[in-house]
């Protein structure tokens, strides 16, 4: 904390928020890491239902939602007035409009905070490397996303989705555990993830090609609410993250992401994006992902279809100063520490005047009258 805050003579610190599909990470800024990595979730004071703030239904329900969820992080977990406070927030750059305008609507007109600066996820998380180009995977909830930055500039015509993170390894693990355990109807979500968390693994590249025939690891009995226990078979730890790197009927996967993406930049990008590469998310915490990954690049670089267009021999990962889950939210305190949130911001006086967000995919931010006169 600076030293005389509260009495006026510094600016108050600025607070960083990322927002995730699962969990939302929020802190200080010039602090190391979050203060605290709650479920991006909701209790209904009336019904006492808990919903998820990103399945809401309209512009007004998502507009409700936000302001319960902002509320309980300012005054439960950071115990902080948020007025006159600057806000950094950590988007995906493919974050839908209507959110960012409604999340831009609560902070200003809500809570009256200073100012909003919004950064990049993939590009900030550069910040805690050091480095200016990476090619950046965030294997988070929902999607594994990749973008490759160049020099400081994110490869957009490069980038790579796909519905591969902690969600498809939940309901393949929820799945297989109901085939496994038939007098069970139903396994909660925080139950399947708990066990995803403490007991499965990502088994190596040469296992993985002779998963039935190798011998399974040990089972593993489960204790749920204190006293029902059940049994998760070794082979389903070792097969569940398998979603992750089979490739499908469009021969896709996390690890031809990579190489896709890789052969979408231009070629003398291409070595130094394959020698800079950086995981980060949850998901690429499981033990054995990152081992996987090399393994699975080292073999379908040498197949035929690549083998024609990559002439590549060597990947290489960044070992980021923070647990995988928040990097991005501590790029976005690094960032938030410099001269550029007085700079960059979107003040409250500007938003209040314009009643709009600036957005790099609206061409009317990307001229240059434009962008003066407003
Ligand atoms: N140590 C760990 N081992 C395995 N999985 C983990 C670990 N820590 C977190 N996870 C998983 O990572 C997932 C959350 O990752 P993350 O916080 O990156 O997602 P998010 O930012 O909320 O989602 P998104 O980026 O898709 O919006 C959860 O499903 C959680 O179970
Ligand atoms: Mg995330």
């Amino acid at each position: 904390m600076p030293l005389y805050e509260g009495i006026g003579l510094t600016e108050k610190q600025a607070v960083v928020i990322d927002i995730g599909a699962a969990y939302t990470k929020f802190g200080f800024a010039g602090e190391s890491g979050p203060r605290c990595i709650v479920r991006t979730e909701v209790k209904c004071p009336e019904t006492k239902q808990v919903k998820k703030v990103l399945n809401y239904s309209s512009k007004e329900d998502l507009y409700d939602l936000l302001v319960e969820f902002i509320h309980t992080l300012y005054f439960r977990h950071l115990l902080v007035s948020p007025k006159d406070r600057r806000v950094v927030v950590v988007e995906s750059l493919l974050c839908p409009t209507l959110f960012r305008e409604t999340l831009a609507k609560v902070f200003f007109r809500h809570f009256e905070v200073s100012s909003i600066l919004f950064v990049p996820s993939h590009l900030v998380s550069l910040c805690t490397l050091g480095v200016s180009t990476a090619l950046i995977l965030d294997v988070g909830y929902v999607e594994a996303v990749l973008i490759p930055v160049f020099e400081g500039v994110p490869v957009l015509h490069a980038w790579q989705a796909q519905p591969r993170a902690a969600q498809a390894v939940e309901s393949s693990l929820k799945a297989l555990l109901l085939n496994e355990n038939s007098e069970k109807e139903d396994f909660p979500d925080s139950t399947i993830e708990d066990i995803k968390v403490r007991t499965c693994f990502v088994t190596s590249f040469n296992r993985a090609t002779q998963l039935e025939a190798v011998q399974p690891p040990p089972d593993v009995v489960y204790r749920e609410g204190g006293t029902d226990t059940f049994c998760i078979p070794g082979k389903v730890r070792e097969a569940v993250h398998e979603v992750l790197f089979e490739q499908d009927n469009d021969q896709t996967s996390i690890s031809t992401m990579i190489l896709d993406a890789i052969i979408k930049c231009p070629i003398d990008m291409r070595k130094a994006l394959a020698e800079n590469i950086l995981v980060i998310g949850g998901t690429a915490m499981v033990p054995g992902f990152k081992a996987r990954l090399r393994d699975e690049l080292k073999h379908l670089v040498q197949q035929p279809k690549y083998a024609s267009r990559l002439a590549l021999k060597t990947f290489k990962f960044h070992k980021p100063p923070a647990k995988e889950n928040y990097v991005a939210w501590l790029g976005g305190a690094i960032f938030g520490g410099t001269d550029v949130i007085s700079t960059r911001s979107l003040t409250k006086e500007a938003y209040v005047k314009h009643n709009k967000v600036p957005d790099w995919a609206d061409l009317s931010y990307n001229c240059w009258e434009e962008k003066m006169s407003l």
